[in-house]
């Protein structure tokens, strides 16, 4: 029998990568009831907005309001995405204690999402990096396209190592390797794994998929097979990215809990309330969640 680890930590993307792609700009206090929702439900830590241009993403313009207005539970991380030394600034002045900062490692995500080289925003990852560390602010990496570019098309698993490589030794505690346009599949995944292993240890990485094709929980069991024991996901499925044409959903957060709590891996998350919250969303936004357990249970 395959070991797999005892307990998995779910990184909640919902409020950011889910929300960031509705057109709709959606009422601040639904965004707010929202995280408080997940906070209840037990995930410890729930991505709560990016400060990016409100030009390129306007979902996320009222992320500080958010933040002013969410209840901070003890014990909970809420992390904000930063792109530059401008977003790393708006989340000091609003006490935010963890950051995610995002590089892709396909030249034409890179141009397309945030309008630099990778290079380019390895440079100004350094600067938000020392800003953090001198306000002892964590820093997650994420690294995009980790299985494939929507501009580029096939992703090299040693570009992503290199790219998540130079992320962990600028110092992320955690580097989240992300399928952003859906398109892996389990062997794939364990050969990037494979690659990215041999410089980074397995428990400062995490995977996060998009579920286009219907194979991020594959993935994630394939993940699991390799020793990673963070998984981000998003409530109900919400997701996509404005720059990733194609991107659908994240896998859903009560899909993750219900494989991971039938193979007996803890994740300290009640199902009930992520399905409770993820109707509670999906109504709000007058449309049917992805996720299969929530529509089972009659949603
Ligand atoms: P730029 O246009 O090259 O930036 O954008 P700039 O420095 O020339 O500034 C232009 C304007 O933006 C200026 O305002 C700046 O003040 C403003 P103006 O003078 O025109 O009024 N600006 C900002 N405003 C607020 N907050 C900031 C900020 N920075 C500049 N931080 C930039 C470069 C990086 C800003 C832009 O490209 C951007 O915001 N991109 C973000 C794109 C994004 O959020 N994409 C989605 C997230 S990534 C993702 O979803 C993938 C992930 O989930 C993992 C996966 O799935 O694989 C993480
Ligand atoms: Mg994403």
């Amino acid at each position: 029998m395959m070991k797999f680890p005892k307990s998995i930590k779910i990184v909640e993307v919902g409020p950011r990568d889910g929300l960031q792609n509705e057109t709709e700009i959606i009422d601040l206090q639904v965004k707010v009831d929202l995280i408080n929702r997940l906070s209840e439900a037990g995930l410890k830590v729930i991505e709560a907005g990016a400060f990016v241009s409100p030009k390129w993403v306007p979902q996320m313009a009222n992320t500080a309001d958010v933040y002013h207005a969410i209840k901070r539970y003890e014990g909970i991380s809420y992390p904000a995405l930063v792109p530059n030394d401008q977003g790393m600034e708006a989340a000091l002045v609003l006490n935010v204690r963890e950051v995610s900062i995002f590089a892709s490692a396909s030249e034409g995500f890179s141009q397309k999402n945030i309008n630099c080289s990778i290079g380019e925003s390895i440079k100004r990852f350094e600067t938000v990096i020392k800003t953090a560390e001198e306000h002892k602010v964590k820093v997650r990496g994420y690294v995009s396209c980790a299985l494939g570019c929507p501009y580029d098309g096939e992703v090299a698993p040693k570009a992503v190592a290199e790219v998540a490589n130079r992320l962990y030794d600028m110092g992320c505690y955690e580097v989240s390797l992300g399928d952003t346009i859906g398109v892996g599949t389990p062997l794939k995944v364990q050969s990037m794994l494979g690659e990215v292993l041999k410089s980074i240890p397995d428990e400062a990485l995490a995977v996060h998929f998009h579920d286009t094709y219907g194979q991020a929980l594959a993935n994630i069991y394939a993940a699991l097979e390799m020793g990673i024991s963070v998984v981000d996901s998003s409530v109900g499925g919400l997701g996509g990215c404005p720059y990733a044409k194609g991107a659908s959903g994240n896998v859903a957060t009560e899909d993750v809990l219900y494989m991971l709590h039938g193979m007996d891996i803890e994740t300290g998350v009640d199902l009930d309330k992520v399905i409770e919250t993820s109707c509670w969303i999906f109504k709000k936004l007058g449309r049917t969640p992805t996720s299969k357990v929530t529509q089972a249970w009659g949603c």
